[in-house]
């Protein structure tokens, strides 16, 4: 191997990167005192276990805190109302970390439910950032991943609607579905709530993948956004997804002469350091 492309945008997006610096400072600015985050923090367990080192406990509902009073933060994906309203019950202090563009989704959502619109929301009801935007608008939403879901949709004429969608979507289904909206004769709003880090991080994956003979992906198996760039990677050359550079050793990269890097949005820079020190010692 003779040399190593690294892809402009690799790693934490700017508000994973937000969210992590706050979490830090609050771990590091306290002595002998738990602070409970509640889910990971990010789905990188190398990160998270380096937070838990300094006193981080991961939790996955309220009930878990026992004591009270302790601080609790709230992860980028941000939460649903009622969160909130739990931790203030538990006298918790919240330590809110979630990322503003997912916190505008929230404003829009309750805004939309509050004047009576239905809240229809692009994305996988699974993940906590729909589970948490549906929470502002008291669970009422529709929730859909693809054109053909929301074609079955019993859209009603007297109604008024707001489409969204999850930060991390797939921008030309996005498209689809405006495109097909627009073609409808009803009264449906639509915002588009992509965030643009994800798009950004895939066009750069896919640049540089097309300049190289082979990929090496970092990031965690279930970070979503990760194991889309491995599946863009890997449709142009040989790509090695790996969580840290331990999963390189013993992989010969002799026959290759140029090895792209890049990295999902949750996974820190000591991480990516690590794997592109170690590929240029070889
Ligand atoms: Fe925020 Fe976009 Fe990252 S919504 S958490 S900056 S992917």
């Amino acid at each position: 191997m003779k040399k190593i492309l690294i892809a402009d945008d690799a790693g934490f997006c700017f508000g994973v990167k937000r969210a992590m610096n706050i979490a830090w400072n609050e771990v590091t600015s306290t002595e002998n005192e738990k602070i409970y985050a509640l889910g990971p923090l990010i789905h990188n367990k190398q990160a998270v276990a380096k937070y838990e080192e300094k006193g981080l406990v991961t939790v996955d509902e309220i009930g878990q805190i026992e004591d009270q009073s302790s601080k609790m933060i709230i992860r980028s994906h941000g939460v649903a109302k009622k969160i909130y309203d739990e931790a203030e019950d538990h006298g918790l202090e919240v330590v809110d970390t979630t990322c503003p563009f997912v916190k505008k989704i929230h404003t829009l959502a309750k805004k939309a439910y509050d004047e009576g619109k239905q809240v229809i929301i692009l994305g996988d009801a699974s993940h906590p950032e729909i589970i948490g935007i549906n929470g502002w608008c008291q669970n009422s939403a529709i929730i859909f991943k693809t054109l053909e879901q929301f074609k079955e949709i019993d859209l009603d004429k007297s109604k008024e609607y707001l489409v969204v969608s999850q930060t991390t979507m797939n921008e030309k289904e996005f498209e689809k579905i405006v495109e097909y909206i627009d073609k409808l004769d009803m009264n449906i709003n639509i915002e588009n709530t992509i965030c643009s880090a994800t798009r950004v991080r895939q066009n750069s994956a896919r640049k540089i993948a097309s300049q190289v003979d082979a990929m090496v992906v970092i990031g965690g198996r279930h970070s979503s956004n990760t194991q889309k760039l491995v599946k863009i990677c890997s449709e142009s050359v040989d790509t090695y997804a790996v969580e840290t550079k331990k999963e390189l050793e013993g992989v010969s990269f002799d026959t290759y002469e140029i090895i792209g890097v890049t990295a999902g949005a949750s996974t820190p820079d000591w991480i990516i350091e690590e794997v592109i020190d170690y590929l240029s010692s070889l």
